[in-house]
């Protein structure tokens, strides 16, 4: 219309004045016309706006730097198709479209199509139906979807299928009890799935099929698994990390992790381990992080973490029904780093209990268990040992021999909740708190553990314990030595007090 209305305005005015007229027109769209080459140059898309508000509420929309940011909370459907309406004309890219806590049982066919969206959430929203026309239209341009927390009974494979760009799949939350052969086909760039809390019991040995290509993470956690899913993982050859804890998986055996051969993270908590047979890990050559804890694991094969031996740094074995330390698994793995049996039921710990492995450790948690004594070379080769927590035990004395190996490198230190007793040989402990103090002062301990004292009948900080009337001096070098230190600080600062109120008397 406008062009025309020109072209006829042309015929009437003067050649001249036409020329003059348009000259600022043709400068303004040649200004206009470079602006949109350099920002396609730079990469930077055009500015987007948002519709008027009223057009889309009750959603509100922001203008952000990579595109809008849509929000539609406690709403429904009529009013959500009515916001995706007002948004096709301008075509903008919506870099969030977030859909939260609506009444949104159904999402229709058609409905996002022409436009583009990058990150789509609808959390909590009733979801029970995803058409298959709904998201298809979005394949070029989503690369996270994010379905939580909704009525979802089966993975909405068929709307999935064309999301081929489409890196994070979030499924958390919903009612999936089974994944069906080729659930994710499709989703071959998938990096991220996770389902996490749905009511998964069973796992078609294709599952997975279409994934094995990129995907990194997987999250089966929260579900009534009772076996590894052994046939769908296996194709999992780029899986980095894998999460199943939190299900019902009673055994595990060898042959379970076939296949993954890159995976780094396995997290197996909270579930209903009784043992771990011998070379249950061996496929896993590039673990680095293991964690059993909140199993009942009472037996651990000595062969159990063999394949491990290169790469495993971290290794959480607590709330489980060990009764001592299984030194004989743990023996090979040279390189651990992170050794944590909290609340176990161990009572006993052997001499050579840390030997051959215990070079490399320098996180060591015993915290609740039932260690009443620490035999006098237990730490001797934890050469790097940085933290050690054996708060609620069952120990009376931790002699200053003890930790003598280890002395040197601790700078966390939890002796809380022991029923110690009182002694010399405890005072290891007020010296590394004034060491640890200078070293660094955040790490310095805030809690205070207690001692008794045994002919007093009363309780003492260890901190405070009554040296003086402990005969402890001479006894001990560490001590000693730490008390003439602090006699002479007291000296030094009684002599500037003399000689203060000295000089105060002479002015
Ligand atoms: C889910 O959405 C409903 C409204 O549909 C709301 O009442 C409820 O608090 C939300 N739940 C959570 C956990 O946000
Ligand atoms: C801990 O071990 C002792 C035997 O050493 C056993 O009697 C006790 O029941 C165990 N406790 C737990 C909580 O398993």
């Amino acid at each position: 219309m406008p062009f025309a209305a020109n072209k006829r305005k042309s015929t009437t005015t003067s050649g001249l004045a036409n020329v003059f007229q348009s000259l600022p027109n043709v400068a303004i769209g040649t200004v206009t016309l470079l602006l949109l080459i350099a920002q396609i140059i730079n990469g930077q898309n055009p500015p987007q706006t948002c519709p008027a508000v009223n057009d889309i509420s009750p959603c509100v929309c922001q203008v952000k730097k990579n595109g809008l940011d849509i929000l539609c909370e406690a709403t429904d459907v009529f009013h959500i198709n009515r916001a995706m309406t007002a948004l096709k004309p301008k075509s903008p890219i919506i870099f969030y479209l977030k859909l939260r806590h609506n009444n949104l049982p159904k999402l229709q066919g058609f409905i996002f199509l022409a436009l583009d969206i990058r990150h789509l959430t609808i959390h909590n929203s009733s979801l029970a139906v995803i058409e298959e026309t709904s998201l298809s239209s979005l394949g070029k341009g989503l690369t996270q979807l994010d379905v939580s927390q909704n009525q979802l009974q089966n993975v909405p494979s068929s709307a999935l299928k064309n999301l081929h760009h489409l890196l994070i799949l979030n499924l958390n939350h919903n009612k999936i009890g089974v994944i069906h052969s080729r659930a994710f086909e499709g989703l071959d760039t998938l990096e991220i799935l996770t389902l996490y809390e749905n009511k998964i019991s069973n796992i078609e040995p294709e599952a997975f099929r279409g994934l094995d290509k990129k995907l990194k993470r997987l999250n089966l956690g929260g579900n009534h698994l009772t076996t590894i899913p052994q046939k769908a993982l296996a194709i999992f050859d780029t899986l980095k990390k894998l999460e199943v804890q939190e299900n019902r998986i009673e055994t595990i055996t060898e042959g379970d992790f076939e296949g993954l051969r890159n995976l780094d993270s396995l997290i197996l908590a909270h579930n209903k381990l009784r043992q771990i047979p011998a070379n249950v890990f061996s496929h896993l050559k590039q673990l680095n992080s293991l964690e059993l804890e909140g199993n009942m694991i009472t037996y651990i094969d000595k062969d159990a973490f063999s394949g491990l031996e290169e790469n495993l740094q971290y290794l959480r074995l607590g709330d489980n029904d060990l009764h001592m330390i299984p030194s004989e698994s743990l023996r090979p793995l040279h390189r651990l780093r992170h050794l944590d049996l909290r609340s176990n039921n161990i009572s006993y710990i052997s001499e050579d209990a840390f030997v051959g492995f215990g070079d490399s450790i320098t996180f060591l948690n015993l915290q609740k268990n039932d260690i009443k004594t620490l035999p006098a070379m237990v730490f001797e080769n934890l050469n790097s040992l940085e933290t050690l927590s054996i708060q609620n035990n069952k120990l009376t004395r931790i002699p200053e021999d003890v930790m003598e190996p280890v002395i040197d490198t601790l700078r966390v230190v939890d002796i809380m909740d022991n029923p110690l007793i009182c002694s010399c040989d405890l005072i290891w402990f007020p010296n590394l708190l004034k060491e640890l103090k200078n070293r660094d002062d955040e790490m310095t301990q805030k809690k205070r553990p207690m001692c008794t004292m045994v002919n007093e009948h009363r309780e003492y900080f260890v901190q405070n314990m009554p040296l003086e009337r402990m005969n402890c001096i001479g006894k001990s070098l560490g001590g000693a030595l730490s008390s003439n230190k602090a006699t002479m600080g007291i000296t030094f600062t009684m002599i500037n007090l003399v000689i203060g109120t000295m000089s105060a008397c002479l002015i």
